[in-house]
């Protein structure tokens, strides 16, 4: 049986023509020395849209500004040796019927905590801190902020260039983005800062300008949003549905096609007296297409299998991912671990085979298959 049938069903919004509804989440691997990428991670890449998904989101990638990576081995997404393997990759993709969009990322001010290294000597934040009262990165000036903002633009040209489906920017889980949004890492005093959530996401809504500026408008544009920070799971940007307005509806004005909400679990309701959960609210309030993703088809989050132990298979999860999506809670469903376990996760979930799922343990991401 194919509990999620219903997700089946192709998707299309500006340049997204997706065959069906499930996508594969960006996640780091650390598999690109020096920044470019190999013929291993092109065949890592095809494998999964061999396997079904309908879009594959790159793992986080570099711009042209040194301080956007913390670590060596995290692929760039400029020059020339990065961006033709970016482009063999998204040749294998194409060629195995996928869709492809590269998730332009900038740290931050969020080190490297394994390798702390030279290379990240010049990381940068809106105010110098990374939580509250917890430095990281030099606190940036308006020339670093125009620097940064005209940097996603040239990335965002390159993808267009090499024939990206559409582009997704990081804007959650802490990093330079989110740093501006929450008000314990942006305590600036400038156009970039601001008591208001609407006032912090200015320089999310400058970013998100100049990438529409490099692209045109049809290319569909992803932004990526959460309220959880890694190693602050409770806070909240947005305390209530009015706030969420406040904070995503500029972002959309200023050009994003998408909202990719992540959650650690998809399940949870986002504000109290309704069960919607982050993507299921921000369809409502701000109306575009969202994604939902976090702990679908398994037990635990992503969080707690960094601490090691097992996230088992979790078949009610796929049940209630089903109930939310004929509600119209979301239009696409993003998967991570699983797929990092197994290419053939989706052909397997949607040919009813669950008892060949396996269960999910960090090991699988120390591995590139
Ligand atoms: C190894 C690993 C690396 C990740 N790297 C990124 C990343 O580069 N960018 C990002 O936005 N999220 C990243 N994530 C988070 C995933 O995209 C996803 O939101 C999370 O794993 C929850 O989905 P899941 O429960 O299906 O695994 C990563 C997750 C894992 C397991």
């Amino acid at each position: 049986m194919d509990i999620l049938e219903a997700l089946g069903a192709p998707f299309q919004h500006k340049s997204l023509n997706l065959a069906n509804r499930f996508v594969m989440a960006p996640m780091t691997r650390q598999f690109a020395p020096d920044g470019a990428p190999t013929t291993d991670m092109a065949d890592y890449y095809r494998r999964r849209a061999e396997g079904g998904v309908g879009l594959i989101i790159s793992e986080g990638v570099g711009l042209d500004r040194l301080s956007s990576r913390n670590m060596s081995r995290i692929p760039k997404f400029h020059g020339r040796e990065p961006l033709a393997g970016w482009a063999r990759i998204l040749e294998g993709v194409h060629q195995a019927k996928g869709a492809m969009a590269p998730q332009l990322w900038h740290v931050g001010g969020v080190p490297d905590f394994y390798e702390p290294s030279t290379e990240t000597d010049g990381l940068e934040s809106p105010s110098g801190l990374i939580g509250p009262n917890l430095p990281g990165g030099r606190p940036m000036t308006q020339e670093d902020i125009a620097d940064v903002v005209a940097s996603f633009g040239r990335a965002a040209a390159d993808a267009k260039r090499l024939g990206f489906d559409a582009i997704e920017v990081h804007a959650a889980h802490g990093y330079l983005i989110d740093q501006f949004f929450w008000s314990e890492t942006n305590r600036r005093s400038d156009r970039f800062g601001g008591p208001t959530v609407q006032d912090r996401a200015r320089f999310g809504a400058d970013v998100v300008r100049e990438l529409r500026k490099a692209v045109g408008s049809e290319l569909a544009l992803i932004l990526r949003v959460s309220q959880w920070k890694t190693n602050f799971y409770e806070t909240k940007i947005a305390r209530d549905p009015g706030e969420l307005e406040l904070w995503l509806g500029p972002l959309a004005s200023a050009g994003v096609d998408i909202f990719h909400c992540s959650q650690r679990r998809f399940w949870e309701p986002e504000f109290p007296g309704s069960d919607l959960n982050l993507a299921g609210w921000v369809k409502k309030a701000i109306g575009t297409p969202t994604i939902t993703v976090g702990s679908i088809g398994l037990s635990r989050d992503v969080m707690s299998d960094f601490g090691g132990g097992e996230s088992l298979v979790n078949l009610g999860s796929l049940q209630e991912l089903a109930r939310r999506f004929e509600r119209g809670d979301f239009d696409l469903a993003a998967i991570g671990r699983p797929l990092l376990a197994d290419p053939d996760w989706l052909l397997k979930i949607r040919a009813g085979r669950f008892e060949a799922l396996s269960s999910y343990a960090m090991d699988a991401s120390k591995l590139l298959y």
